[in-house]
């Protein structure tokens, strides 16, 4: 081959890799700003901060509640009753709410706090509107036994837990496909509101689940059906 041909081919071969990284490696669309959990689009509080993450957690003087273990720097007021929560014979659920269930519903239960309701405001913050909560669908009320379960330890028999093994896949193996399984004081494996839900818009399915719904994929992860 001549040595001009060569530079072509080099050259087309770089530019198609270039083309390749422009188009599938370029910023990311992911992130909280923009999505639906970027919540200055409500323009609460008035004038709207400048902060995106300050509606859910603040540096300092955050959340003291002994419930919220870790207190993920909770800057908002939670729920001072848990919430009962769906439960079936065979499954393993925690003596109480956990952190993620009161932070959620702290807002997705449409009375606790309003959007622009925060313990540590910002610098930036005037606290004039404060009525705005979360309603229709996005509000789940505070009986959270007509929603999917939560609070529980997912483990399969095969894994020496509660749930079915023909019925349910490992959580090894949920895990490996992208659900999030947390520990919480003693308790490992608990699934939670964020083991289906990455909050802060990570990836890019609809309502920030962690696995696409197309086909039900999301379902069938953990449910072997
Ligand atoms: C709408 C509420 C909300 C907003 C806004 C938000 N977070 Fe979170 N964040 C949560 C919740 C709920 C959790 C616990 C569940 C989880 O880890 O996904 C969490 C967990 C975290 C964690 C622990 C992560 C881990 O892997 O355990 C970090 C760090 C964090 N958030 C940082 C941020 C930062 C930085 C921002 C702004 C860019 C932000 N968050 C905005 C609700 C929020
Ligand atoms: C600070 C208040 C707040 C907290 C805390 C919060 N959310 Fe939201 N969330 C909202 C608001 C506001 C919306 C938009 C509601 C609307 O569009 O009417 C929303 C929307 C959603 C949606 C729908 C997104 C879409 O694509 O339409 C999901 C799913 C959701 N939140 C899950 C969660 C989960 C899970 C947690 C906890 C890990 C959480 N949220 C914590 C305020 C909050
Ligand atoms: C087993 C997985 C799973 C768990 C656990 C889960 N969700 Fe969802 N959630 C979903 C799916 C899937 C959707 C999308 C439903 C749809 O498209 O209609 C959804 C939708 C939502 C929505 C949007 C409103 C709606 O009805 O579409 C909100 C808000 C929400 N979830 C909050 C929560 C909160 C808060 C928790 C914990 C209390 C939670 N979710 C636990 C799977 C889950
Ligand atoms: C993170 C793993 C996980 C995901 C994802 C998941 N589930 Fe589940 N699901 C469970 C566990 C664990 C239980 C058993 C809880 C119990 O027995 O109380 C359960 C219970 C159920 C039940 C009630 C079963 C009974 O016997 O009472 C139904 C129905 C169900 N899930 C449907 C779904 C659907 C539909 C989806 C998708 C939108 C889904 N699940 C996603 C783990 C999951």
């Amino acid at each position: 081959m001549k040595r001009p041909d060569m530079a072509i081919i080099v050259g087309l071969a770089l530019v198609t890799a270039l083309a390749f990284v422009a188009f599938w490696g370029g910023p990311s669309l992911a992130g909280i700003v923009g999505s639906p959990h970027d919540l200055r689009s409500y323009g609460v509080p008035t004038p709207a901060t400048n902060q995106v993450c300050v509606y859910c957690h603040t540096p300092h003087n955050a959340n003291t509640d002994p419930r919220l273990t870790p207190s993920y720097l909770w800057n908002r007021n939670v729920r001072a009753a848990d919430y009962p929560v769906y439960d079936a014979t065979y499954t393993n659920p925690l003596p109480q709410n956990t952190p993620h269930t009161l932070m959620c519903m702290s807002c997705h239960d449409g009375t606790t706090t309003a959007i622009g309701q925060m313990l540590n405001p910002p610098d930036d913050y005037n606290g004039s509107q404060n009525t705005i909560y979360v309603t229709g669908d996005e509000n789940l009320g505070t009986d959270l036994r007509n929603d999917h379960p939560i609070d529980l330890v997912y483990l399969n028999s095969s894994e020496g837990g509660p749930l079915p093994a023909t019925d349910y896949n490992s959580s090894s193996a949920i895990t490996a496909a992208g659900i999030r399984l947390f520990t919480f004081g003693a308790n490992t494996n608990v699934q939670t509101c964020a083991s289906c839900h990455e909050p802060h818009a990570k990836y890019n399915y609809p309502d920030f689940l962690r696995i696409t719904p197309n086909n039900s994929q999301i379902c069938t992860t953990c449910h072997n059906m």
